[in-house]
């Protein structure tokens, strides 16, 4: 079993340090900020992430994870240094790396010869270069191994991925790491760096293109009078495409799409190649969003000016709490924007900042007095929700969802309006 130091502890860090230290290694997950670090050795979890909690009560009481706010307490005596740490996006689309690079420079002197240092925050190709410059040790190793976990499935993921992908210098190196992972079986890949950081920036990216062809599909099987979701599973038949990601909505989002594609980009004109296919993805997300704000507002005499819009759903998707670059957000700024007041209702999220917008703490709540209803997040619960105490609170019939969650003939029989796309003709 290895001793590894986590830096960072966002999502990624701490499914990282968790998941290490659930595998056997003796893991010191480090934050900058000692009140959360308090928090994490109490037991509790910053972010809400299904079944993560129970795993960090078991690795804190086994002894195999530890946290601290002294850098040095916890490099010190690591074989493996995992670097979690944001890489926002700048104003230019590429990755910021401040973040990287400062971490670097504070752990190089607190390094034991022989350490590795592992990226997992998501970097432009080159970085490991960048990062071995910054903590300037010949006698300290780089290495890449990208995070593919999703928000909400992380510790299923983490359990059973895909595949793990490690890139370093040398075969060695990379093996390494990867035997920090025996206990997980699945396809190992050991590549170079810059291979490994590909890797993670072409899979966020092709399936952002395939979710903007989604719903590209899905807006013309409505204009055609198709069943988008019946066109959609008759395609993800075909071994070729999978059925898996064919979901329609109004739009993806979160931590990793939007960042990435555009980082991506950011990339591909940096070395003089252009990307098209995914300067067309990133359009056809912001036109999703515009597609649903102009249902909304078609169905509602064309003007949103004095109107009131109840939303269900504020998180990025479903079963977590992260709001980061969420489609139900672009989706109300859009909302806003043209004269309409929103009051939302999302499980996991009690307040957003926004003008126009108010965060109410039940479905009734938000449906109350409103002359539209749309559903922007997929979680189950809204299943279940009372289509006639909602249908009764509000003084419209307007629903809109784009995430298919609602039972629609259930909801059409308690009196609900589920308008099609007013501007196109059914064939
Ligand atoms: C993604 C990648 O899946 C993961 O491998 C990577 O490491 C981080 O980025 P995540 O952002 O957690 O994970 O969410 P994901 O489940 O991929 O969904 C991203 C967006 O696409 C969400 O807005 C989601 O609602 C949307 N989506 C996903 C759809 O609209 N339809 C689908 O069928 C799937």
């Amino acid at each position: 079993m290895s001793k590894i130091a986590v830096i960072g502890t966002g999502y990624v860090g701490l499914t990282t340090s968790i998941g290490l230290a659930s595998l056997g290694h003796q893991v010191v997950g480090y934050d900058v900020d000692p009140a959360k670090v308090e928090v994490l050795q109490a037991g509790k979890l910053p972010i809400h992430e299904p079944g993560l909690g129970e795993i960090l009560g078991d690795v804190l009481k086994s002894g195999n994870l530890k946290t601290t706010s002294v850098l040095s307490e916890a490099v010190t005596d690591a074989d493996f240094i995992f670097t979690c740490v944001p890489t926002p996006q700048d104003e230019d689309g590429s990755a910021d790396l401040s973040y990287v690079i400062s971490a670097s420079t504070a752990m190089k002197d607190f390094l034991k010869a022989g350490a590795v240092v592992v990226t997992k925050s998501t970097v432009p190709v080159g970085s490991a270069q960048i990062v071995e410059d910054a903590i300037g040790r010949s006698d300290v190793e780089v290495a890449s191994n990208p995070e593919f976990l999703r928000e909400g499935a992380a510790v299923y993921d983490f359990q059973n991925p895909d595949r793990i992908v490690v890139g370093a210098r040398s075969n060695e190196v990379a093996q390494s790491v990867m035997d920090l992972y025996s206990k997980i079986d699945c396809p190992k890949v050991l590549t170079s760096q810059a291979t490994a950081e590909l890797i993670k920036y072409a899979s966020n990216s092709f399936l952002a293109i395939k979710l903007s062809y989604v719903n590209d599909i899905a807006a013309l099987c409505e204009a055609v009078g198709a069943d988008s979701h019946e066109v959609l599973h008759g395609m993800g038949l075909d071994t070729r495409i999978g059925n898996r990601f064919l979901e329609p909505g109004p739009g993806w989002g979160g931590s990793c799409f939007p960042k990435d594609t555009k980082a991506l980009e950011s990339i591909a004109n940096s070395f003089g190649i252009e990307l098209p296919l995914i300067t067309t993805a990133i359009a056809s997300n912001e036109a999703a969003h515009k597609r649903v704000a102009d249902r909304v507002m078609n169905s509602l005499g064309g003007s949103l000016v004095g109107k009131t819009i109840a939303v269900f759903g504020l998180t990025f998707k479903a079963n977590t709490d992260d709001t980061r670059e969420s489609p139900s957000i672009a989706v109300i700024e859009r909302l806003i924007g043209r004269g309409g007041k929103v009051v939302a209702f999302d499980p996991m999220v009690s307040d957003y900042k926004l003008a126009g917008l108010t965060v109410a703490a039940s479905p009734a709540e938000a449906a109350s007095g409103a002359d539209a209803l749309v559903v922007l997040t997929e979680w189950a619960e809204f299943k279940s929700i009372d289509a006639k105490e909602i249908l009764a609170a509000m003084s419209g019939n307007v629903v809109v969802d784009t995430r298919k969650v609602l039972d629609q003939s259930v909801w059409t029989e308690a009196g609900a309006n589920f308008p099609t796309n007013p501007t196109t003709k059914a064939v």
